[in-house]
């Protein structure tokens, strides 16, 4: 059977047969690529099974380390984490995968300049952030970034041109994010071109596979590395590979450790940690039921106010024994420019296609235990996803020169 054969097959399989309607009309390098797509679609993001079930269970909240005990404790976890560090046995995780829709920036966020008297890069924020820590230890940590085919290209350039901030390049590894096409609401893969699918990067859940896809799980491991930081792009004050996080979750015997910020309103746009089913989980700010987010203590303390700021340690271990189909895909109802039959762009107008994405906030609950870790808002919470207002570059500007950073 040869290669259009075998996809044909594929496609009748998954009632698919429509994404090659204008192969007629394709030239060979387009024939190509549209083969190339085809073959790389997982299907079992689009399986219905796959879709997110209610996880079961009541929510309760979770307990965690908190400022006070954190600070008194301070030096032994610091002497841990700092060990660890030395060791090799840490590496830095960095998602830049997702598109600035919210920011309203077309390109990759870490670009972003939001310096007033000179450049500052959210790229520079974070690298310098990163080189406090390898400094203290007198060792680096590997930083492996995850880019999609969205940010790919410009991330690398734009790295390398700023000579990486000061970071050693060797240190530095970058990976392509898998992409996931959209369907209609029926199940009908979209086409955004006659050979070409409506494909967008698929969540962040995605980062432990595509890391293995690239070889650099194995890579990580004869490394030595035990721990991964996963941590988003778009907090400038983020602290990575941060000693005292990595001691503490050390000690604690948890499979991994999550940041959090307490809440400073019912509904700020961050997961909350808490216990689903007796296991600690994170349920997304659109998932949490109103009651429980207005909940207060007899204190008038929010009930659930472990906020997570996306800083994540996993074990590595534990993640090995995890099956990427046992993350939930959720199902995003999203406005997706399509070809029509007649082969014919349309832009629509209201939502008419679903978008399949895997989270890595739920890998929190297949790990089985955490360690939900405390860190001072004003010091390591500044993201920067909105235009204006909150999380915006302002907020996050007023932040940095808190923390005595120039701009
Ligand atoms: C995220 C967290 C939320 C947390 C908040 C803190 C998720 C789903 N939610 O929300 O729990 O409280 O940050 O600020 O993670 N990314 C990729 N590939 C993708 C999609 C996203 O690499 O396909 C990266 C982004 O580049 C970014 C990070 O994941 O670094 C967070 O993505 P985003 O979708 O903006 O999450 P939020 O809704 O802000």
């Amino acid at each position: 059977m040869d290669r259009l054969e075998r996809v044909r097959a594929l496609l009748k399989n998954h009632g698919q047969e429509h994404l090659l309607a204008f192969w007629g009309e394709l030239d060979a390098a387009a024939r190509e690529e549209l083969l190339n797509e085809i073959e790389h679609i997982d299907w079992n993001m689009l399986s219905p099974g796959a879709h997110i079930q209610p996880v079961k269970g009541e929510i309760s909240p979770i307990e965690g380390l908190l400022v006070p005990e954190i600070e008194a404790r301070r030096e032994e976890f610091a002497a841990a984490g700092k060990k660890a560090i030395q060791e090799g046995k840490v590496a830095a995780l960095l998602l830049a995968g997702g598109q600035g829709t919210r920011l309203g920036y077309a390109g990759a966020k870490g670009t972003v300049d939001i310096g007033i008297t000179r450049p500052l890069y959210i790229y520079e924020c974070l690298i310098e952030n990163l080189l406090k820590v390898t400094n203290e230890c007198g060792a680096y940590v590997p930083l492996y970034i995850m880019t999609s085919d969205k940010t790919d290209a410009e991330t690398r350039a734009f790295l390398k041109e700023h000579a990486y901030f000061g970071y050693p390049e060797g240190e530095v590894r970058f990976f392509l994010q898998d992409m996931a096409p959209a369907t209609d609401f029926s199940g009908n893969i979209l086409l955004e071109g006659k050979g070409r699918l409506a494909l967008s990067p698929n969540g962040n859940g995605g980062c432990f596979s595509s890391l293995r896809r690239a070889g650099l799980w194995e890579e990580a491991k004869n490394r030595g590395v035990e721990w991964f930081n996963v941590f988003a792009v778009d907090n400038v004050l983020q602290r990575i590979a941060d000693p005292v996080f990595v001691g503490a979750t050390l000690l604690s015997g948890k499979n991994c450790g999550a940041k959090f910020v307490k809440k400073c309103a019912p509904h700020e746009r961050v997961g909350v940690l808490c216990k689903r089913g007796g296991l600690p989980d994170v349920v997304e700010y659109y998932e949490l039921p109103e009651e429980m987010a207005n909940l207060r203590d007899e204190r008038g303390e929010l009930v659930y106010s472990f906020g997570v700021i996306l800083n994540y340690l996993f074990r590595r271990e534990t993640l090995e024994r995890i099956e990427q189909s046992a993350i939930p895909v959720h199902h995003a109802k999203k406005k997706v420019p399509y070809l029509n039959e007649a082969g014919e762009l349309v832009h629509p107008e209201t939502e008419n296609a679903v978008k399949y994405e895997t989270l890595v906030v739920d890998v929190v609950r297949l790990m089985g235990s955490c360690l939900p870790f405390e860190a001072v808002r004003e010091r390591e919470f500044a993201p920067i996803k909105n235009a204006s207002g909150a999380d915006s570059i302002a907020s996050a500007r007023e932040l940095l020169q808190k923390n005595g950073v120039k701009l």
